[in-house]
Parts: C-alpha cells; structure tokens; sequence
C-alpha cells in the first residue's frame, strides 16, 4: 500500500509535459518511520519512486505555522555527498532531550548527473498545509514514567498487526518494539513495505519510534542483506543499547535458528561467528552508565535461550552467562508461537517471556514497578509480570 502521505509536487524549473516524462509523477513512496531515537538524534526514513536527494526541515513545537519562517534544512548525506537514492535516511544530531519537534520531508528527484552537471527535477514533501507537520520527541532518560509494546512472529499478517494494536492510545506510548519475525523472508522492497512497513507507517511509525530486533525470518530471501539500511539502529549495528525514563533495553540479534551449514541457507550466511561479535559488544555494553544507571534492564531478542535447536542454544551459551551478571530484570523473546512465561532459574537469573504470535506484550514502567502485560488478539489478558525496581 502506497503511503497516505500526500505528496506536494513543485514545478520547479519545468513545464506540466516534463512532469509526465517519465511516466507517474516523482513522488514519496512509502513512509516516513521514525529510527534509532536517542536522547538527542533519530533518523527518519522514506523512499521515492525515482532517485532523489533528500533532506528535513525542522521546527519546534510551538504554535507558529510551518511556513511562518525558512526552517533550518539537514540533508541525507554521506563521505560530503548529499545522497542520491530512492531509499532516504536523514539522520537528525544534536537535538534536545525531552524535546518535541515538528518534521517536514522533503526529496527533490535527480534526472541526471552527467560529467559536473546535475539536472534536477520536481520536488515532492509531507503535507503542512492540508495536514499538521509531523512530530515525534526526543527520548529522555530523567522521565518518570514509560510505556512500550512488543509485537513479534506477524508474519505478515498486516490485518492482525492493527488488530493487537487497535485501542492504542499513542499519546502514551514511547515506542514500539518489532521483535523478529514480522514478515516470512524479504525478497523485495515493495514486500518489506507491503509487508508490515506500510501498516506501521498508517498506524503509528511517522510519530511514534519503532525499534527492531531481528527475527530468523529476515535473515532470509534475497533482499535480506539490504534490511540494515532500511532499520539504522543506535550505534549503526542491529544489536544495541539505549535508554528511555527509568529503562535500559537491551537489543540483541539472534541470527538463524538451524547451522549456518544447513541446505536451507546456501552457504551464504555466518551466524555463529556474528553471534561471536555480538557477545564481544554485550561484554561492554553492560558496562556503559546508561545501562548501570538504570532502574529496570529489558533484553529485547526475537529467539529463546532454549528450545533445543542450535540458534536457541547459541544464545543460551553466549548471551546468558553475561547476561547472569548483569542483574536484567526480564528478557522478551518470540519466535515460538505460543506464550511462555519462564521463572528465573535453570541457569538463568532472571524470567524469559516468548510472546505468542498473535498476542502483544504492554510494558509500563515508572520508579514503583515494571508492569508487563500480554494481551491476545481478541483483548484477553494471558498474564501480567510486575518487577520491582533495582535498588
Ligand atoms: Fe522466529
């Protein structure tokens, strides 16, 4: 489904034929969904149906119109290029934490670029006219109270997707994990968006931050090895660390689930020796202030420390003894398909939760407890974890 943005086209420079040259009007496909929001940064993503550069323009949130001024411009850019791409990553530093802002997007298509000229084309960009500018606000470590959701193993089933998250009140909620398995393998952009993408865009993506912990399905098709570009992470990997209010979520990426030698995968993936690298980080990462600091530690990782196939015993033997002296509070795994609640113990110092496929986990934290509820598609609670905070 094509993004319900509407998409201002400027006749810049040419004449209504021009427009149509090439066939559909230049225009913003698909998003844009918000990545990788810090205390002071997030990078927001969209495509074109043509090559373009692409930048933001940012205001605050006050209560003077977009166009009351010319709102300072930040670029996608890379090695003192601005970008030229159908896929389109600006990346915001810099900014305030605890601090709401309003976005435009805007990309501007490159019909050329031949010797030292570039030829450009239309511009298109969000809506601030017809619609508000878009908004999201900066993580904030000090904030009292936090709310997360978990959806995980969707399949792409986009249908059940806005059903577990249907009675949302976005306003409260600070973001949302995609814990693996949200689509079956990625063969293509156009799936990846039809997919899933698409649906969280129209639901809650332009606004609200979603964080991704990859599941054994997008490690497979042959798009597969382009999925980090589309989901850039904290810190540029696709495990990582960051805080918002009281918790430290730790994201992990578990890799396949069978050997890396198996038929399935054609000999063209590494996941024992990225499950190496991954543990180096987690030695330091459980180390850093922010995560020490924090009241409640969360580890984020689609597949579970058991079950008995080799990706579940990879994380069992390199994640888990570091994670033990690491004092977390509850890790939240999918994978399986069906609910599992596991106490600490049997070599694990703290609870495993594997969400169900067609449930949705409903964190709350604030400096009394952690609350997490998972809750099934028709809306009955399957159980309700409560932790109390590190003292
Ligand atoms: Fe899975």
């Amino acid at each position: 489904m094509k993004s319900k943005i509407l998409s201002i086209i400027f006749c810049l420079s040419t004449s209504f034929p021009t427009l149509y040259a090439q066939g559909k009007p230049f225009a913003i496909e698909h998003g844009p969904y918000l990545q990788g929001l810090t205390e002071n940064g997030v990078t927001i993503v969209w495509t074109t149906n043509r090559k373009a550069i692409s930048w933001i323009e940012l205001a605050p949130d006050d209560s003077t119109h977009f166009y009351l001024t010319e709102r300072p411009r930040t670029y996608a850019e890379s090695f003192g290029f601005k970008m030229v791409d159908s896929l389109h990553m600006v990346t915001l530093k810099g900014l305030k934490q605890n601090t709401t802002y309003r976005y435009r997007i805007y990309s501007q298509e490159v019909l050329s670029h031949v010797g030292t000229k570039v030829t450009y084309g239309e511009v298109a960009a969000s809506n601030v006219y017809r619609s508000r500018p878009l908004k999201f606000t900066t993580a904030n470590p000090g904030k009292k109270e936090m709310n997360f959701l978990v959806l995980n193993d969707i399949h792409g089933n986009n249908e059940l997707m806005e059903t577990l998250l249907k009675g949302t009140d976005w306003k409260k909620t600070d973001l949302v994990f995609f814990n693996g398995d949200m689509t079956n393998d990625i063969r293509s952009e156009e799936q990846l968006f039809g997919d899933f993408l698409d649906k969280a865009v129209e639901l809650f993506a332009r606004e609200t931050p979603m964080y991704y912990a990859r599941g054994n399905h997008e490690t497979r098709g042959n798009f597969a090895t382009t999925f980090p570009k589309y989901f850039p992470a904290p810190g540029g990997q696709l495990y990582y660390l960051f805080r918002q209010g009281p918790v430290c979520f730790l994201v992990l990426d578990c890799g396949e689930d069978k050997p890396d030698s198996d038929l399935e995968y054609s000999g063209i993936v590494a996941f024992d020796r990225y499950r190496d690298q991954q543990a180096e980080w987690l030695k330091n990462a459980v180390k850093q202030k922010e995560f020490l600091d924090a009241p409640y530690r969360v580890v984020i990782i689609h597949m579970t420390p058991f079950g008995g196939w080799h990706g579940e015993q990879e994380i069992e033997q390199k994640f888990i003894p570091l994670l033990n002296s690491a004092d977390i509070d509850v890790m939240l795994c999918g994978h399986l398909h069906r609910y599992i609640h596991r106490k600490a113990g049997n070599g694990i110092n703290f609870p495993v939760i594997a969400n169900a496929n067609r449930a949705v986990i409903k964190a709350a934290a604030n400096q009394q407890q952690l609350v997490i509820e998972v809750v099934d598609a028709e809306g009955k609670t399957l159980d309700t974890l409560k932790i109390s905070p590190e003292k």
